[in-house]
């Protein structure tokens, strides 16, 4: 289904006024194997992580089938998810069967296929730790690849599909293996009140409840979550920061480095619930920037600029978006 002239407010949850001249609405991965392309379309799910700054020529393609198949295993189940199905259901469902794994990442908004495009993580799991594979339809073979969830390469807010495989194909379809022995991830400390011996329904609460109390409903104010990535430093840049600023918040990684918090940064240069025309930064979490109503893409990237700059000036440290920005200009 072809839709022309649409309102790109309608498309992200970020509400800059734009126009896309084209979506494609694919329901099958045999219409995408007889779609014809004059340029490879742009790929969006639910639009949750992607912003408009500019009206967009190129062709937006949706795809939205959203089957879902069980498969019962000795050691849990195996979820083949088609691309389109919405994220927080499918979370709901699993947390209502009762199966454990992705019960921290309730309430993230956006489609099943755009998940592992950055490794959606939130309270200590990311979708890495039960993604088993991902059927990738390349446009030039016009053939479905499985990749391994070695093969996805996936990292901090990252993947193969943002790397190596940008642009040349779709992703229709995700595995996910979930179990049925209780498995509570409660690292966080949002969630570490919770009893060793907690069901997955009350994770899947907690979630939910410290979600709500941080950050805003995109349906209320317009937003894409998390603008930057929090920064990860080596640790001997990390210690000199430290040092004048005792309670800069580490996350020590696997190979050294450390991670610390965008939050924390944007914070102290004074920019938590401080706006520029409709965009600002919202005021329980600065690192989500929020549209009030009427923001535009010159707000948003002076803002962003402005961010950029002061938290380099004061820590040295270079904050990178987080978000997809599109622009054609
Ligand atoms: N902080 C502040 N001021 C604030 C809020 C936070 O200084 O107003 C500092 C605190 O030190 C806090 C730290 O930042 O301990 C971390 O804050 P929080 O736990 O809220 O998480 P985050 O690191 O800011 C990341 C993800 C979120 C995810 C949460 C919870 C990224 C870019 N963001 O945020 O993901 O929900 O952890 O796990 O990694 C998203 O990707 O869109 C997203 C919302």
């Amino acid at each position: 289904q072809k839709l022309q002239q649409q309102d790109a407010r309608l498309y992200s949850t970020f509400r800059l006024p734009a126009t896309l001249h084209e979506v494609l609405l694919c329901r099958s991965i045999d219409e995408l194997y007889q779609a014809e392309w004059t340029q490879p379309p742009l790929l969006l799910g639910e639009g949750s992580n992607s912003i408009f700054l500019s009206d967009m020529q190129r062709p937006v393609l949706r795809f939205i089938a959203d089957s879902v198949t069980e498969q019962y295993a000795a050691d849990g189940i195996l979820l083949h998810v088609e691309a389109g199905h919405n994220w927080h259901s499918l979370v709901t469902y699993a947390v209502q069967q009762g199966w454990w794994g992705i019960e921290n990442l309730a309430l993230i908004p956006g489609s099943v296929g755009a998940a592992p495009v950055q490794n959606i993580g939130a309270y200590g799991v990311e979708l890495m730790d039960s993604c088993v594979y991902v059927d990738f339809f390349h446009w030039q073979s016009k053939k479905v690849q499985r990749l391994t969830q070695a093969e996805c390469a996936f990292g901090y807010r990252d993947s193969i599909f943002k790397q190596a495989l940008d642009g040349k194909g779709v992703i229709v379809a995700v595995g996910l293996k979930l179990q049925t022995l209780a498995n509570p991830k409660l690292s966080y400390r949002g969630l570490d009140h919770l009893p060793a011996d907690c069901s997955v329904q009350d994770v899947y609460q907690a979630v939910i409840a410290v979600r709500r109390s941080k950050l805003p409903d995109p349906q209320q104010l317009s937003n894409c979550g998390s603008f930057f990535k929090n920064p990860v430093i080596e640790a001997n840049q990390f210690a000199e920061l430290q040092r004048l600023h005792p309670d800069l918040p580490a996350y020590p990684q696997h190979n050294g480095q450390i991670k610390t918090a965008a939050a924390w940064l944007i914070e102290q240069s004074g920019f938590k619930g401080q706006r520029f025309g409709d965009i600002g930064c919202y005021d329980k979490q600065p690192l989500v920037l929020v549209n009030y109503g009427e923001g535009t893409a010159f707000e948003l990237e002076t803002w962003m600029k402005q961010i950029i700059t002061t938290v380099q000036q004061r820590f040295g440290i270079q904050l990178e978006p987080e978000v997809r920005m599109l622009n054609e200009c």
